[in-house]
């Protein structure tokens, strides 16, 4: 898998776009986010939360928190999407993604901010996943959702992912896509990066 620079992470940063044209920034979450990536959590509709963290939550456990705040420990990543409000960078969604190197199978999950969802956000922040994972060299991106979370399943549904059973748990859906091709439309950064030194970027 790749070796991303964990010294500096802020060089993998991405715009995306809202569907309105709001710039959204994509980045690796760093240590000092640790607070407003918490309060980020806490401000979360108690459905987002439980649909989010599939159960009960008053905020992100301590140790999933910590786990968040560690890039690349374990082969798990975890993003913000912020935007800039009033000249200071505010959090508006997040995702995590973990690599499985048996099955070189990537592992996600996400979340926008209520006031901001439906305009587009969870669309573009995929995407961006979904490249993200391509540069790592994922061969399939795939999540679990509550059956009943009908926006995770029609956002995972328009993005081209298939659906199975999850093992195990009959109350989720398993939402699987396959990464087989180069990302054209405004690849990310880390994809790039690895285009430019014409190296493969599997060690
Ligand atoms: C699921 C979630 C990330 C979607 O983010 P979003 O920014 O609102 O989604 P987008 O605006 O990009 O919508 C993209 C598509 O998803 C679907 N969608 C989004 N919200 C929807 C809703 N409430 N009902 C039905 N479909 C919805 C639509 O197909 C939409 O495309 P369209 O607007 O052109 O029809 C967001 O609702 C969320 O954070 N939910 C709480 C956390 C969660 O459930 N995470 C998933 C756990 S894996």
């Amino acid at each position: 898998m790749q070796h991303l620079n964990l010294d500096d992470l802020g060089q993998y940063s991405d715009v995306v776009l809202s569907r309105s044209g709001a710039a959204v920034t994509v980045r690796f979450v760093e240590l000092h986010d640790a607070d407003a990536l918490q309060a980020y959590f806490r401000g979360l509709s108690v459905r987002s939360r439980y649909n989010r963290l599939m159960g009960a939550a008053s905020e992100l456990p301590a140790g999933q928190l910590d786990k968040f705040i560690h890039v690349g420990e374990a082969d798990s990543f975890s993003v913000v999407a912020t935007i800039s409000r009033d000249g200071s960078e505010t959090i508006v969604g997040e995702a995590r993604y973990a690599f499985d190197e048996a099955t070189s199978r990537f592992e996600l999950g996400l979340s926008v901010a209520d006031s901001m969802q439906g305009q587009g956000i969870g669309a573009a922040l995929l995407s961006n996943l979904e490249c993200r994972a391509a540069a790592l060299g994922a061969d399939q991106l795939f999540g679990d959702t509550l059956r009943s979370n009908e926006a995770m399943l029609a956002l995972a549904r328009k993005a081209g992912f298939t659906f199975a059973p999850t093992p195990g748990d009959w109350k989720q859906v398993r939402f699987v896509k396959q990464i087989d091709t180069v990302p054209t439309a405004n690849p990310c950064v880390v994809w790039r990066l690895a285009a430019q030194s014409l190296q493969p970027i599997l060690a």
